[in-house]
């Protein structure tokens, strides 16, 4: 076991990010829980503190699309005693062809899975730089790579886009300071957010023609679901010392999606 990592994971009431901060408190790291579902984000810092002990879990109910609250939130991580990883797992996802989607709906979505990521970026820099070892992982999708057979997911498939430069520009200008950034790209997994992808799979996808409906209906060649553990397993290796030689890369995790 490596020495503790003071380590903050976003989205981690729920799913991946939730499996992430999970895998960091087994290891003997400490957390800082954010998310913006209040209810979620207490129930899931009572069940890892039930599971790995009291003090090591720590709730901030924050939105990241809001810059006033990222600026609270890392302001008060440094107050904390620092921070060595940022662990960006907050997304969402919306339906919508391009020809219907409203200003609002795109805005959204690229306001938490873009700007949101920017804006956590920009105030944990100061944070990592201090670290010796300061590193981030982002959670990428497949969908930086691939439009859903049909379309119909967009701003989704953008904001993830340049989420992955995003982390790779952030990775450059850190490298310097001995930060390391990296993003983890799963395919479809076991979650919330996982379940209305399928929902819309099911509608939309079913419409579309040839090798992409076949792997949209059949799934990725492993033919199974990504669980979040095992997304939460690539994660804590790349924020680790086993990775101190990567930054700037990306690792899909999608049981072979990208791949046909
Ligand atoms: N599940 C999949 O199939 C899949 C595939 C590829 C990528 N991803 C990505 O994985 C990440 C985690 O998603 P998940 O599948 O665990 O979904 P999830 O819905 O289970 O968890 C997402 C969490 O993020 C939180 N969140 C959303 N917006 C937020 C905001 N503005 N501020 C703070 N917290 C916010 C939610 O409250 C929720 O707890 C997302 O970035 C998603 O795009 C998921």
């Amino acid at each position: 076991m490596t020495a503790p990592r003071r380590v903050c994971v976003t989205g981690a009431a729920s799913g991946i990010g939730h499996a992430a901060a999970d895998a960091f408190l087994a290891n003997g790291h400490h957390v800082a829980l954010v998310d913006r579902d209040e209810s979620a984000l207490t129930e899931a810092v009572e069940r890892l503190t039930a599971e790995h002990g009291p003090g090591r879990a720590l709730p901030y109910v924050v939105d990241i699309a809001v810059a006033g609250q990222v600026e609270s939130l890392f302001a008060r991580l440094a107050e904390d005693g620092g921070l060595d990883t940022l662990i960006l797992a907050a997304g969402v996802t919306s339906d919508g062809f391009v020809s219907d989607m409203s200003e609002h709906d795109w805005s959204y979505i690229l306001g938490v899975n873009l700007t949101g990521s920017f804006l956590c970026l920009k105030g944990a820099a100061p944070l990592l730089r201090r670290s010796s070892r300061g590193s981030v992982v982002a959670v990428g999708s497949v969908s930086a790579h691939v439009v859903g057979a049909g379309g119909g997911c967009a701003a989704y498939e953008a904001s993830k886009a340049g989420l992955v430069q995003l982390v790779r520009a952030f990775a450059v200008e850190n490298a310097p300071y001995g930060v390391r950034a990296n993003v983890v790209s799963p395919g479809r997994t076991a979650t919330r957010l996982g379940e209305n992808t399928r929902r819309l799979a099911e509608t939309v996808y079913t419409s579309a023609d040839g090798p992409r409906r076949e792997r949209h209906s059949f799934g990725a060649p492993l033919r199974f679901e990504g669980r979040p553990e095992e997304i939460a397993g690539a994660i804590h290796f790349l924020a680790g010392d086993d990775a101190r030689f990567i930054t700037g890369t990306e690792l899909l995790v999608d049981g072979g999606y990208t791949a046909i």
